[in-house]
């Protein structure tokens, strides 16, 4: 779908996110063809520096986080005839007069890219308004953490709800920018497979699994006071939980789905504190080189957060009632992989004798890394030994089956466009992600009036033992974490 020209203002323009995935994905949507030629990018922030300074470092910023990708110095150098810059400063006057100039006479779509601290969100909505530029049609994106529990996401939108409407608001949870993850709704509602089998009749479980090999790097601060619960439960494994949930929404529509969504999260069941283990991870061993632990990384010696989570939920609604759903996230583990795995039930009965045993089929959806899906199925064991079943897997990988022309495009570049759009069904609405915070708060809150200690484990290995015990304990087990 063809995009209008437009300006974006991303404000924390030089900022950690707009250089790592912002400005160079916009540039591959220009190679692409995809940003009309007349619209125009404004870096904003603090920094003192000129639009040409700017550009040098959004040229090194294309370098250094492009990935490979071709591209042309002339393409380069008209991207970069699309690129201004203007300091300004969120919490005075200063640069405002400048930035107002900058987007006079426009008849383009206007977006402004909150890319700073959610501190900032308030201030930026009202000086925008202040000058003139929160017109009906202006659009604003802002980026996770939306708050830290109900009452601060409460207040975040009632303060964006003061300068902006419902519909001009883009919450970006990146996760559903990601191709698979929206394949995850094509396989489900595109074909006639899989959905009358979608229910708790026919699914034993549902397992998540968001694993990261990264440490908390140099985001301690962040991360600390945040926890894998915050930065990753409460947004990316919740909208994947109410993807593979959700009842088929009428049309792939912004509220439709959106709505959907929303009774998924508003119908799940508390967390009992023994169907949740949180870890925190131990410095490498063995390695040279090794990296530290949770606690040294964020220079926190007793620090209680954790940098995972293992948890069983229900959803309590006709469709799910007796299937649970296992999430499970955290970092420094074996493998980057994440999957949504659905294990249906076993047979009832084996035709063929008890020695034969009864067998279950596996749909596992691979977001990252090697983008796939699997089913595995059970089929008769080649060879004269009778009727011996083995459980096979029939394997659809896209880059195999859809050759290298497949085009590869990043969750910011996707969700970029879909703003220039107006396009809002894979950003979170307002009170999706405010039913996702009265779902997570009392979870931590009971970490915090018991004085939870997370279960430490290793570096490099699976998560802390009780995670295995937690499925364990039900006959069932994880999937492997595999890269
Ligand atoms: C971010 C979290 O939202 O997602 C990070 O804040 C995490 O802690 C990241 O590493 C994971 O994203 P991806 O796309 O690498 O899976």
């Amino acid at each position: 779908i063809p995009v209008d020209p437009f300006d974006l203002v991303i404000f924390g323009g030089t900022g950690d996110l707009a250089q790592r995935k912002i400005l160079p994905g916009l540039f591959r949507r220009f190679v692409a063809g995809q940003m009309p030629a007349e619209s125009r990018v404004i870096g904003a922030a603090r920094t003192e520096l000129d639009s040409a300074g700017y550009r040098e470092m959004v040229v090194e910023a294309i370098r250094e986080f492009g990935g490979d990708f071709t591209y042309t110095d002339k393409q380069l150098k008209d991207f970069l005839g699309r690129i201004e810059y203007t300091p300004i400063d969120a919490l005075g006057d200063a640069g405002w007069a400048d930035l107002q100039e900058l987007m006079k006479g426009k008849g383009r779509t206007e977006a402004y890219y909150f890319s700073v601290s959610p501190a900032l969100f308030g201030e930026l909505a009202e000086r925008l308004q202040q000058w003139g530029m929160a017109d009906r049609d202006a659009r604003i994106v802002v980026e996770k953490p939306f708050g830290r529990d109900l009452e601060s996401a409460h207040a975040l939108n009632a303060t964006l709800a003061t300068y902006f409407n419902e519909d001009q608001i883009y919450r970006i949870d990146h996760y559903l920018g990601k191709e698979t993850v929206q394949n995850l709704m094509a396989v489900r509602f595109g074909n006639m497979l899989f959905e009358p089998l979608w229910n708790a009749q026919f699914i034993d479980h549902i397992q998540i699994t968001v694993a990261e090999t990264v440490g908390v790097g140099g985001r301690g601060e962040y991360y600390d006071k945040a926890g894998a619960m915050r930065d990753m439960v409460q947004n990316h494994l919740m909208q994947l939980l109410c993807l593979i949930a959700m009842e088929p929404p009428a049309r792939f529509a912004p509220d439709a789905v959106r709505d959907e969504k929303l009774k998924v999260i508003r119908a799940l069941d508390p967390v009992l504190p023994h169907h949740i283990v949180r870890g925190q991870y131990l410095a490498e061993t063995g390695n040279e080189e090794k990296m530290p632990s949770y606690r040294e990384a964020v220079g926190a010696p007793r620090s209680r957060t954790e940098s995972f989570v293992a948890l069983k939920t229900h959803i309590s609604n006709w469709r799910w009632a007796g299937t649970p759903f296992y999430l499970r996230t955290g970092k420094r583990l074996s493998a980057r992989s994440s999957e949504i795995t659905v294990v249906f039930k076993e047979t009832p009965h084996s035709i063929f004798g008890e020695d034969a045993g009864r067998h279950r089929n596996v749909l596992s959806i691979r977001l990252q890394p090697n983008e796939g899906i699997t089913l595995g199925v059970t089929i008769k064991e080649p060879g004269p030994g009778g009727m011996r079943l083995i459980d096979v897997p029939l394997d659809m990988s896209f880059a195999e089956a859809l050759g290298q022309d497949a085009e590869q495009v990043d969750a910011y570049e996707r969700l970029i466009m879909d703003v220039m759009r107006g396009n809002q069904t894979l950003f979170m609405r307002g009170d999706e992600v405010e039913a996702a915070w009265a779902w997570t708060d009392p979870i931590i809150q009971g970490w915090e009036a018991r004085n939870d200690v997370p279960k430490p484990y290793d570096s490099g290995s699976a998560g802390p033992d009780y995670a295995n015990e937690l499925m364990r304990r039900d006959g069932r087990e994880w999937r492997e974490v595999t890269p």
